[in-house]
């Protein structure tokens, strides 16, 4: 049940028929305060305005017109003229009740959008970084998040792996299979990487091999065909278990790398040059955007072909934006890439739709982030100052939490310990990232992220273990609650508070799907645990005065473990059964 958008279709209807046009907006929300109601409709002033009207006059009309009825048991007029709506106990207690014994805790299915989402992207031959993580972490959680709606989403692993540095890698790959063992060739990228980078500057032979293997590798030569795909297939199957191990959802079948898009290159070049958009600058082939301005205040040129013929990662994102819109037809596109590259995207997007290639009824979206920084407020880094390596980042988690968890529970066995280690320290690592708002940079500190207290995973963890510690003390199965004919009755402000919050799930999902913005999700289900808490302490379950107000209760702590999981669930956080 979306509550809002229920409410929103009510107090417009009620407007139009009050005389206002059938466009305006209800702005309904939820109140911040309880004396304001449950939600508060705050477009009557507006729609006055235009009409001409006195606001409180024109809410006095809504209301009469409004039919709220079995579903609102007050709604006043306050201030200026917002309409507060206090929701009916009965209702609640019949929508929790639904929510409870239909599936999906009776989200209604949307109608169904191909969504493609690119996320985490990381280089060929590198370690993936910080960067790519973050957009991991997030992409797949608005992955899961539209997923559990009903759309049809592709995942897009823009990987790098592309461009003339392929010529040095390879001539470097094989100058090391020569001299060692396969295996340990390309162990850690990142030397690799440094090692061929010094190659390629101090030897003067390599660097002419290099260069012509980058000739040949465009030529579609074998051997350097193959060489390039080792490098790639290395590289992903080593990030492919920081992808497991971080519970993103990523596999090998949804590389679409750059070099997917290089045969249609030369096409869009010239489909540029005829549309009259592309112009020879200087030998290169540009787009000037009037759009964008450089440093002298003319019209920004964006080369998409440099003078000796290649190609740029721009050329690339104006074509993988057509391929998205024409081959996989996307109704909406997600990006989730660091902030920095905004302006790269919209050049690219603009472009794209000056030559037509995507309409403007499918939005291509930027989910930018900030950057990730260390206590100290500057990138994150090691102490002496190189890049963080994931896999250590992550095994560092791992102990960490065991530490906790191992304190806190030493009478768990060492294999049930390291288990919950696990879902623990990677779970507070990605909610650290998920549960602030992701445009800002932000500081990654173990100590926060830990912490049992606080909008943390542990804590959410935690929460709903002790929600199920409810149903182990009762004796009764959570699921065979289902079943149960017992009524729910919601007679304790403590009830109804939980019972709302609990029904705001879906219109918190809607938000999440829309804006691509976890954090949303988070605070909401914070929020729960907390409403959870107070209900718990105030509202006794086991010991209730009466087996039907036991009932009832039972299904509204069922109904909070559920929507905790599935919560969790769509941002990607294991839960357990206890700890
Ligand atoms: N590989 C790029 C990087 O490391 C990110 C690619 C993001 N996706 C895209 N369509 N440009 O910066």
């Amino acid at each position: 049940m979306n509550i809002q958008a229920l409410l929103s279709e009510k107090v417009s209807q009620a407007m139009i028929l009050a005389g206002a046009p059938a466009d305006c907006e209800p702005q309904v929300r939820q109140s911040a305060k309880a004396q304001f109601g449950d939600y508060q409709a705050n477009g009557i002033m507006a729609v006055a305005k235009k009409l001409g009207q006195a606001p409180r006059q024109l809410a006095d009309i809504v209301i009469q017109h409004l039919d709220l009825n079995g579903i609102a048991s007050k709604v006043e007029i306050a201030g200026p003229g917002f309409i507060n709506i206090f929701l009916d106990r009965s209702w609640l207690a019949d929508q929790a009740k639904q929510a409870l014994t239909q599936p999906r805790l009776s989200v209604a299915a949307v109608e169904p959008q191909t969504i493609v989402v690119d996320y985490s992207a990381p280089n060929v031959a590198k370690e993936m970084h910080v960067g790519h993580v973050r957009s991991a972490i997030i992409g797949d959680a608005a992955v899961r998040t539209l997923e559990f709606l009903g759309h049809n989403v592709i995942r897009a692993n823009h990987v790098g792996d592309w461009g003339t540095q392929f010529g040095m890698l390879i001539a470097y790959l094989e100058k090391q299979q020569n001299e060692h063992h396969e295996e340990i060739v390309l162990a850690d990228l990142e030397a690799f990487y440094r090692e061929a980078k010094r190659t390629y500057d101090e030897d003067e032979a390599f660097a002419e091999r290099a260069r012509a293997y980058v000739v040949k590798l465009q030529g579609g030569d074998e051997y350097c065909r193959a060489m390039w795909k080792k490098l790639v297939d290395i590289t992903m199957s080593q990030n492919q278990l920081i992808y497991d191990r971080l519970n993103v959802t990523l596999t090998r079948k949804d590389v679409m790398g750059e070099s997917l898009y290089n045969d249609m290159l030369p096409g869009i070049v010239a489909d540029l040059r005829a549309k009259g958009l592309a112009v020879t600058s200087e030998g290169a082939t540009v787009v000037f955007l009037d759009e964008f301005q450089n440093k002298e205040g003319e019209p920004m040129g964006v080369i998409i072909q440099k003078k000796d013929g290649g190609y740029l990662y721009t050329t690339t994102d104006i074509a993988c934006a057509k391929y998205r819109y024409e081959t996989l037809h996307a109704d909406r596109v997600l990006y989730y890439i660091d902030s920095r590259q905004h302006q790269h995207l919209q050049q690219a997007w603009l472009i794209v739709r000056k030559a037509g290639y995507v309409p403007e009824s499918v939005p291509l979206e930027h989910h930018a982030f900030g950057m990730m920084l260390g206590k100290d407020g500057r990138p994150f880094k090691t102490r002496s100052g190189g890049t963080i390596k994931l896999a250590d980042l992550l095994e560092e988690a791992h102990d960490r939490a065991l530490t906790l968890v191992r304190e806190k529970t030493p009478e768990m066995s060492e294999a049930e310990l390291q288990q919950l280690a696990e879902v623990v320290g990677i779970g507070a690592v990605k909610y650290a990232d998920l549960s602030k708002s992701r445009t800002t940079d932000y500081i990654f500190d173990w100590d926060n992220m830990l912490a049992f207290e606080g909008n943390t995973a542990p804590y959410m963890q935690y929460a709903y273990t002790r929600v199920l510690s409810v149903f182990r003390k009762s004796g009764v199965a959570i699921d065979a609650l289902d079943a149960l004919d017992a009524p729910l009755t919601i007679a304790e402000d403590r009830e109804a508070q939980l019972a709302t919050r609990l029904l705001q799930f879906e219109e918190t999902i809607t938000q999440v799907a829309r804006d691509g913005t976890p954090h949303v999700m988070c605070a909401y289900l914070y929020d729960l645990a907390g409403l959870f808490s107070g209900f718990y302490e105030h509202c006794p379950i086991l010991s209730a005065d009466d087996e039907a107000t036991r009932q009832s209760r039972l299904q509204l702590a069922a109904l909070t473990a559920k929507t905790l999981k599935q919560g969790l669930d769509t941002l990607g956080i294991k839960t357990v059964e206890r700890m």
